[in-house]
């Protein structure tokens, strides 16, 4: 990056110039028509902030609590996945840098790293997993316990991909995951994948039961 980011649209144009047209059109665009995407952005602009004015502001607390643990801003990190198509370090320097941040980090299980070595590499960071319900339900139940084990404070579970968005840049590109990104399904590192593969949409991710 040429000067430091100071705002989310600088890392966007980043992305633009250092990523290539797969990725950057999986990370940067939305589904059809992006209505839901455009709205998102627009809701996040009809929160105002009310001026207070002649308070003491000499100390300032941002704190609030998510499922009983303190966080020190009410900002967390939502599950996205493929993150090693965006840098090599992927899902483990965003899980440190939500700690450093005190907030709390969401692993997708589309990751491409494994649930451990995320879990290590910030080992006091407040952390939840997001969960796909698998229709083999052995593959979900692993999951879980393996997130378990490794620590992981919360399960968030999506409910809203019986089947993939059409997202048009992924289509134009023929974007697949990199296998670096896509066979792990957050498996152990050095875990070979297995035979068996689950359809996944448009995507084919290797299952590693
Ligand atoms: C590139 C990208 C990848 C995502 N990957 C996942 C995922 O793996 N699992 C999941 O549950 N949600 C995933 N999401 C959904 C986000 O977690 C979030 O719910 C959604 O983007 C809406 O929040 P927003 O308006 O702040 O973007 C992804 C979103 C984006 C943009």
């Amino acid at each position: 990056m040429d000067s430091s980011p100071v705002c989310l649209d600088d890392f966007e144009e980043h992305a633009v110039r250092v990523l290539a047209q797969g990725p950057l059109g999986y990370f940067q665009t939305g589904a059809d028509d992006e209505i839901t995407l455009r709205e998102n952005r627009r809701a996040f602009t009809r929160w105002k902030i009310l001026p207070r004015v002649l308070r003491d502001v000499s100390s300032c607390d941002l704190s609030t609590t998510i499922l009983g643990h303190r966080i020190s801003f009410p900002v967390c990190v939502a599950p996205t996945g493929y993150q090693g198509d965006a840098h090599p370090d992927g899902e483990i320097a965003t899980a440190q840098a939500a700690f450093e941040m005190n907030t709390c980090y969401t692993m997708s299980t589309m990751s491409s790293k494994s649930i451990e070595d995320v879990s290590s590499a910030a080992p006091a960071g407040l952390r939840f997993f997001q969960l796909y319900i698998f229709k083999q339900r052995d593959i979900t139940k692993q999951l879980i316990r393996r997130a378990e084990k490794a620590g992981f404070n919360a399960l968030v579970v999506t409910v809203d991909v019986p089947f993939l968005a059409k997202r048009r840049k992924d289509i134009r590109s023929k974007y697949t995951p990199s296998p670096q990104a896509r066979w792990v399904l957050c498996m152990p590192r050095g875990q070979a994948p297995g035979a068996q593969k689950i359809q996944h949409g448009t995507y084919v991710i290797e299952n590693h039961t």
